[in-house]
């Protein structure tokens, strides 16, 4: 349009483009303020209440906690590993309503309602749970470290039914890491479980 069609001088436009300049700190604080307002909401507690390994529990915790940092870091049950802490390793394997999931990709609030199974309440007393009596009849570990999340999602991989050979059992436990290589006798010792298992 030309200044002749708008009225208005290349002087007035300046002039205008100057007057919204200064209204510019305005649009910041009211970002800030935006900030301040996610910061309280990130910092209010929510209540959890979850069902772990048969017992209930009602928790505080912030949004931003995830299920992993609850198990370990709240109630104490540091079976379940922290290793990437990114959905990676499989170490922090649990089961949540019979399902296998990374309780580092879910976070607490998640988990709300729910029924959450953990290595710790795998056996029955005393006697070992025959993924884990497999594990030990087969030297499945070495350090260690992943065997937990190994023995967690092992009794999800034959409650799924992926355990018609050597090479399925491998590809649905490809999700767990193990540094140590022990993989043929963690597939060795899933083999067997399956057998025992009904
Ligand atoms: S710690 Fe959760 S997948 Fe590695
Ligand atoms: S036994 Fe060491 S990482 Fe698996």
């Amino acid at each position: 349009m030309s200044e002749r069609e708008t009225g208005l001088s290349r002087r007035d436009l300046l002039r205008g483009g100057a007057a919204a300049a200064a209204s510019a700190p305005l649009a910041y604080a009211t970002g800030a303020d935006a900030a301040t307002r996610d910061d309280e909401r990130f910092d209010a507690l929510v209540r959890v209440h979850v069902e772990i390994n048969g017992i209930e529990h009602q928790i505080e915790l912030e949004p931003r906690v995830t299920l992993l940092d609850m198990l370990r870091e709240r109630l104490e049950l540091t079976g379940t590993k922290k290793g990437c802490n990114r959905g990676e390793c499989g170490a922090c394997t649990v089961h949540m309503d019979g399902r296998r999931v990374n309780a580092c990709l879910v976070l607490a609030a998640a988990a709300d309602g729910r029924r959450i199974t953990t290595i710790e309440g795998l056996a029955e007393g005393s006697r070992l749970h025959p993924v884990q009596q497999a594990f030990i009849d087969h030297d499945a570990f070495q350090c260690g470290f992943c065997t937990c999340g190994q023995i967690m999602s092992a009794v999800g991989c034959i409650a799924e039914g992926h355990t018609g050979s050597n090479a399925e059992i491998r590809e649905w436990m490809s999700g767990n890491i193990c540094r140590c290589s022990a993989y043929p006798q963690i597939a060795a010792a899933v083999a067997a479980a399956a057998e025992e298992m009904p």
